[in-house]
């Protein structure tokens, strides 16, 4: 629209002059809410403690507690099940609410808040997390490929480089998830934080003899590793959305058993290419711990061959302690449903 003489444009300007009232007011309304959301977020962690707090007492006297006759040791055995349930309710809340960033997070990013409230907020940043992942391994299959049938010294410092990037961003984005309720294990973060050491001396490692005898393993191991990258991707993936759709849906027995055989069956394809993963991550750490006593040898090999036989160690202990979690995981539900039946049953009965 046109203004053509300073009349109009006065009309128009006052005529907007009514409408940024309207606005002023919604912005007042918003900066209210806001203040209250704040507000209600600091009472409901006050409360959360505090439930935590008491819980904690009752469950430690429950566990001082000599019961003598089998009627107590019901009672307490149906209180120990409902503190569970109430601290698993707990954790729950705590999601929806902001938390403090780690000391790693605050280091790196400050204090600014990383919290995500909103579940599909969250499904969604995990989601491209994996994405991420993925599309930084198909980088790292094509380069390492090319490396291994070309020798240009500028390609394999800028893949090393990309690899001390990625891991390093690996490191941040995890610490996020962890922040929003990730139960992502301490080592495969720790995992990430090694890696990114280990790039870190691939990169300053001198081009010499002894670079040259390990290069051709190591570009080798890197396609290995982008192919599992890209197998643990189809896994993890499938997890998320399998587990998004039970949380939209409530049939949950029936659904959560659905899950269980997948996600096993998910996990015995995936495990022997992990594993054969770590005998290579060893077989790199035996390789380099030959060339120390090369008479060209430096001191990255030394800490190399260290930080891989690490690697492999944390890795199979970690994944071996997978199973025995997964089955408990699974050993805890069977129980659970069987516990819902049988006081289902009951109510039957005594309707
Ligand atoms: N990196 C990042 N996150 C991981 C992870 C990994 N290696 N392993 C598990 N997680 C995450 C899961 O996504 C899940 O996240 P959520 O709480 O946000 O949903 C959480 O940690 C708990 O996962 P968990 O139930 O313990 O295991 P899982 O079924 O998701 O995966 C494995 C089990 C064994 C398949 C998986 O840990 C894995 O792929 N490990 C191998 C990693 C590896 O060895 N890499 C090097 C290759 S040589």
């Amino acid at each position: 629209m046109d203004y053509d003489d300073i009349t109009t444009c006065e009309d128009g300007w006052q005529e907007l002059l009514k409408e940024y009232k309207v606005l002023e007011n919604l912005n007042k309304d918003y900066l209210a809410k806001l203040e209250e959301v704040g507000e209600l977020q600091g009472k409901c962690v006050k409360e959360i403690e505090h439930q935590r707090y008491r819980v904690g007492i009752i469950s430690q006297s429950l566990k001082k507690l000599k019961n003598s006759s089998e009627e107590d040791k019901q009672k307490a055995k149906k209180l120990t099940n409902e503190i569970n349930r109430r601290l698993h309710n707990l954790t729950e809340m705590e999601h929806s609410l902001p938390k403090p960033n780690g000391t790693y997070l605050k280091i790196i990013l400050g204090n600014v808040n990383v919290s995500i409230l909103n579940k599909n907020d969250k499904f969604r940043y995990k989601d491209e997390y994996e994405k991420f992942k993925l599309v930084l391994s198909v980088i790292g299959f094509i380069l390492s490929v090319i490396n291994l049938f070309t020798n240009i010294r500028v390609l394999e410092l800028s893949f090393m480089f990309l690899l001390v990037w990625y891991y390093c961003t690996l490191t941040i984005r995890e610490s996020i998830l962890k922040v929003n309720g990730s139960r992502i294990k301490g080592w495969w973060r720790a995992h990430h934080f090694i890696s990114t050491v280990v790039s870190g001396v691939l990169l300053i490692w001198p081009n010499s003899t002894t670079w040259y005898i390990f290069r051709p393993q190591f570009m080798t191991f890197n396609v290995y590793i982008s192919i599992v990258q890209y197998l643990q991707f189809r896994y993890q993936q499938g997890v998320l959305y399998r587990l998004k759709a039970l949380g939209e849906r409530h049939n949950m027995d029936i659904t959560i058993e659905g899950f269980h055989s997948w996600m096993w069956r998910g996990l015995s394809f995936l495990l022997p290419f992990l594993f054969a993963g770590y005998v290579f991550q060893l077989y790199n750490a035996y390789t380099l711990y030959t060339l120390i006593s090369h008479h060209e040898a430096t001191w990255q090999i030394s800490v190399l061959s260290l930080l891989f036989f690490v690697l492999f160690l944390g890795n199979t202990v970690t994944t071996c302690m997978v199973i025995p979690q997964k089955l408990r995981e699974k050993y805890d539900h069977y129980h659970k449903v069987e516990d819902s039946n049988k006081s289902r049953n009951k109510g039957e009965h005594s309707d």
